[in-house]
């Protein structure tokens, strides 16, 4: 086992000392870098990307090419859990994901199982292991799940919504049936998490995309429920080395505590919220990953510069702080950018530490 020639990302994680603030950015392979586009290209789309391991470790590998990033994530989706359900994922050009049997029938419901990754995941798998192999230790890779919860959003609307309306009816008129597709989901996900790390994941990631749109009751009963089961099913080590694992939920703010309270060792915050004022509310229970609003991106070099400072400033001196975005970077976002934004946190939080 190759130890890491640099490890901040895990060290912030654990909350341990660091020289620097370490920075990865969700969606830091995408449509803003030409060189992605053109890997998609010879992929077909982006799904056939996704299933191809060797191009799907290329995408992972671009953001590190061009950027003094501290992780790479693995080039995949959420929805490749429901689509080994048998749901039939497909991307309509410029509509985002839809799927070809959402889940409508009670019956379908009942006949959902999760898939063993070894089987019906493997070319996640593959490019798990292809990638932290073409790493060679430089930077660790992230693996990555959706929530229980915001899988079975796409699974039961269909698609993006924005509203999930048939989502949230189901969810008051039948919970049985909601609990029932989140069963399933938290196995599948777990399953999956540790197949990522037995593959070589150093890190795992649990995206809760829609689980800020519920109201407190129904959050803690069908979404943090479901993502404390994942964490608690989790191998924390691999190879005798500690495996930290992140839960960001989009809107979560309301419920920091809650969040930190499930075991997990670092927490994404969105911007909505200020990362001092959470930092205060979480105490050294866990760390904090965020929180730019990805939007800053798209102007100035001086109002990233700003804007970073201010986050930095905010969580102030000492451990715990992992700099990233408060949701995914926009396709619009010049990559000069995010060369100006990488600077300035790089030089700016060594005062920090
Ligand atoms: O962070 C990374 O670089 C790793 C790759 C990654 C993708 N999707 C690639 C992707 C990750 C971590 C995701 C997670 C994901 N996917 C989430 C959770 C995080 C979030 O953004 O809230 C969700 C909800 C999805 C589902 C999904 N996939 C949507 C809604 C869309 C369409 C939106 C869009 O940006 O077009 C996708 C497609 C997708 N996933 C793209 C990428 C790079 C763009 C597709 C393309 O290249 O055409």
């Amino acid at each position: 086992m190759t130890k890491l020639k640099n490890d901040t990302l895990i060290r912030a994680l654990l909350r341990e000392p660091v020289p620097y603030t370490p920075t990865w950015l969700m969606r830091q392979a995408g449509r803003y870098l030409p060189e992605y586009n053109q890997t998609r290209a010879r992929a077909g789309n982006f799904l056939a990307l996704c299933k191809n391991p060797d191009l799907a470790t290329e995408v992972t590998l671009q953001p590190l090419a061009r950027y003094p990033l501290d992780a790479a994530i693995v080039f995949s989706d959420i929805l490749t859990i429901p689509d080994a359900m048998g749901l039939g994922l497909y991307f309509a050009e410029g509509e985002g994901p839809k799927f070809e049997r959402p889940l409508r029938e009670e019956w379908a419901i009942r006949d959902l199982t999760a898939p063993d990754p070894a089987d019906h995941l493997r070319y996640v798998l593959d490019t798990v292991s292809q990638a932290r192999r073409a790493l060679a230790g430089s930077v660790p890779l992230i693996g990555f799940s959706g929530s229980p919860f915001t899988l079975a959003c796409y699974m039961i609307e269909g698609g993006g919504s924005s509203d999930f309306a048939s989502v949230k009816k189901m969810l008051y008129q039948r919970p049985d049936l909601l609990h029932h597709i989140l069963n399933v989901n938290a196995s599948a996900v777990t399953a999956y998490l540790n197949a990522q790390i037995e593959a070589g994941a150093q890190v795992v990631m649990v995206f809760d995309t829609w689980g800020g749109m519920l109201s407190h009751a129904a959050f803690h009963e069908f979404s943090l429920a479901y993502t404390a089961r994942i964490v608690a099913g989790l191998k924390r080590e691999h190879d005798g080395v500690r495996v930290p694992t992140i839960v960001f939920t989009k809107g979560g703010g309301g419920w920091l505590e809650d969040i930190a309270a499930i075991g997990c060792d670092a927490v994404g915050l969105d911007w909505t919220i200020d990362i001092g004022a959470a930092r205060a509310r979480v105490g050294t229970r866990v760390a904090l990953q965020g929180n730019l609003d990805p939007a800053i991106l798209l102007s100035s070099p001086e109002a990233i510069q700003r804007e970073a400072g201010a986050i930095l400033a905010s969580y102030g001196r000492g451990n715990g702080h992992v700099f990233n975005l408060g949701h995914g970077i926009s396709q619009h976002t010049p990559p000069e950018n995010v060369a100006a934004l990488l600077e300035t946190v790089r030089g700016a939080s060594a005062s920090y530490h």
